[in-house]
């Protein structure tokens, strides 16, 4: 692809079809965490936050030069923000169908191309990417499939391409196995997803056996659903509209309640990293 990337029509995330959103017609108290979060209005779903996104976009150092796959772009929110840059190219490789047909209808246009695959497959010619980047992916993967999609990432990148991700950290470092068995557990069973995240020195161990030395790192505090983090991630008035949903719509207002509770038990134990790695 030679030309630069562009964002076409491009449609603000709020204007999401909810009956299109993923989960639809499924019961809330079986859905999957942060589908229960997109359908009372909540976009940016990685833990984070908005800030720890935009530390690892600089970090990246996106160009109009640049080639960028994006793994589990999910809603699309930093998609928007890197499509702003004119990569000469991006692809988003997205599980759900529902998301990925949301995000070919907001971003189809020459040069952005949406592939509906698992990231550890994406289907994509090798070394057809300068940068590839995950967001909240990795953390709910199990370790072999971790593996899978670093390993489809590097096979994705050329030599010298890097690979950036913001993920679940376990704190501290060390962690006793029995705390992480219990933080896995309760999180699994709370969000209906196999969360495994890691400490750091183990995000690190996973990008450095394949192949991918780390430039560049920084944490955050997991704040996803406090009302500080929520308006600097969706802003005042989208804000006001998630707090109107989750008094109004119970079955999904009782489910946030309860991951906001799991994740202030575990607020000193719970963090967020960013890593970006290069290919050698
Ligand atoms: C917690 S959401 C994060 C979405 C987005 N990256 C963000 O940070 O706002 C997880 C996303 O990963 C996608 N996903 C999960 N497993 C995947 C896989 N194996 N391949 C591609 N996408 C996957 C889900 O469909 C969902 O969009």
């Amino acid at each position: 692809m030679t030309q630069t990337a562009h964002t076409g029509t491009m449609q603000h995330a709020s204007d999401l079809i909810a009956s299109e959103l993923p989960g639809a017609g499924q019961n809330p108290d079986k859905m999957q965490g942060h589908w229960v979060l997109a359908r009372v209005g909540k976009r940016v779903l990685r833990p984070g936050g908005i800030e720890l996104t935009r530390q690892m976009l600089h970090a990246l150092a996106i160009s109009h030069r640049d080639r960028v796959v994006e793994f589990a772009p999910g809603l699309g929110v930093t998609a928007g923000m890197v499509l702003e840059k004119h990569p000469q190219a991006y692809w988003g490789v997205e599980r759900e169908p529902s998301a990925a047909r949301q995000l070919q209808q907001r971003f189809g246009a020459p040069g952005v191309r949406i592939v509906q695959a698992s990231a550890d497959q994406s289907g994509l010619p090798s070394a057809c990417a300068s940068m590839v980047y995950s967001e909240a992916l990795l953390s709910m993967q199990t370790p072999q499939q971790k593996n899978r999609i670093v390993a489809e990432a590097c096979r994705l990148l050329g030599a010298g391409g890097r690979y950036g991700i913001h993920e679940l950290c376990l704190l501290p470092n060390n962690m006793p196995d029995h705390l992480r068995q219990e933080i896995q557990t309760e999180m699994s069973r709370e969000i209906h997803v196999g969360v495994q995240p890691l400490c750091r020195d183990e995000w690190i161990r996973l990008f450095n056996q394949n192949g991918l030395k780390v430039t560049w790192s920084s944490e955050a505090p997991m704040r996803l659903l406090e009302p500080r983090r929520l308006l600097q991630d969706e802003g005042l008035l989208h804000s006001l509209g998630i707090a109107f949903r989750v008094a109004t719509r119970p079955e999904l207002g009782s489910r946030i309640r309860s991951m906001r509770r799991l994740f202030a038990r575990y607020s000193k134990h719970l963090g967020a990293i960013s890593l970006v790695g290069e290919r050698g």
